[in-house]
């Protein structure tokens, strides 16, 4: 693969010796494959991972099958209103634009290196790309529109980060993988405002681990959706998903406001 993108003889050498020193090899060729996509990838920034895919299939299907007002019916929703949360290189917004028939996009990272990768990759797709800290920088016009939302945020445990293979430990930014004690610091911040963006029947989609799959589904309940596990043995891959279940009558307490 090096051999095929390197231009000169020079730049063969000089990408044999960054592999050679521990790069990943999607930053030495400056791209990682993803759903069928070539996603630019920088130095510094997360490389999307073959198991994250199975996080936008799954949101590709909900997006697809947008609950009806009701809740009733399942209906086709073309121009889904689509958010990527920690968005890293904008790979999961740009396969699931690339996927579904027509998409509103939007995606946000705090670290300004991803935000840049992103907007190469998510701007290709049409969307629109924030730099900041989970919801913060979105447009307030957004609030109770999102139909689907997507975060494959930082989830290792920070006692774990130690275990991680080189290429990410040293190469990654550790913003990217340290999720905190119980690794779930970020993800709990994630659903616990989800409600507050989401239109009625909209989802929001998490990539886990299977062993935090269960306090996942706690915190859903929590934050008034009703939650599912989805999971790939073959991609080794699990993913909640919670919808915001549609707002009781007048008088009943509504989760998006308490
Ligand atoms: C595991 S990486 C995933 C990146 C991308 N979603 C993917 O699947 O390739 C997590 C990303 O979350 C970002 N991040 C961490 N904390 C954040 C926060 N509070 N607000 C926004 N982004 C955050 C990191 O900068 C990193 O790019």
């Amino acid at each position: 693969m090096i051999a095929r993108a390197a231009r000169t003889p020079a730049g063969l050498t000089a990408m044999v010796d960054r592999r050679a020193a521990g790069l990943p090899l999607e930053h030495v060729l400056g791209w990682a494959e993803f759903c069928g996509l070539r996603i630019a990838v920088d130095p510094g920034v997360f490389v999307p991972r073959r198991r994250t895919e199975f996080l936008v299939h799954q949101a590709a299907a909900v997006a697809r099958q947008a609950t009806s007002a009701t809740g009733a019916q399942a209906v086709t929703r073309p121009g889904a209103v689509v958010v990527d949360l920690c968005c890293g290189s904008g790979a999961v917004g740009a396969a699931l634009a690339a996927t579904l028939d027509r998409v509103e996009l939007y995606a946000v990272d705090i670290d300004p290196a991803a935000v840049r990768c992103a907007c190469r990759n998510v701007a290709a797709a049409g969307g629109r790309v924030y730099v900041g800290d989970l919801y913060e920088p979105l447009p307030a016009t957004l609030r109770r529109r999102v139909d689907v939302l997507v975060a494959n945020a930082p989830y290792v445990p920070t006692g774990a980060i130690g275990l991680l293979p080189p290429e990410a430990r040293i190469h990654e930014p550790r913003a990217a993988l340290d999720g905190g004690a119980d690794g779930l610091d970020v993800l709990r911040r994630v659903i616990t405002a989800a409600p507050r963006w989401l239109a009625r029947g909209g989802c929001l989609l998490v990539e886990t681990s299977e062993r935090q799959a269960p306090q996942i589904v706690e915190t859903f309940a929590c934050s008034g959706l009703i939650s599912r596990v989805a999971s790939s043995d073959e991609r080794n891959a699990t993913v909640v998903i919670g919808t915001a279940v549609v707002r009781p009558g007048p008088g009943a307490t509504d989760p998006a406001t308490s």
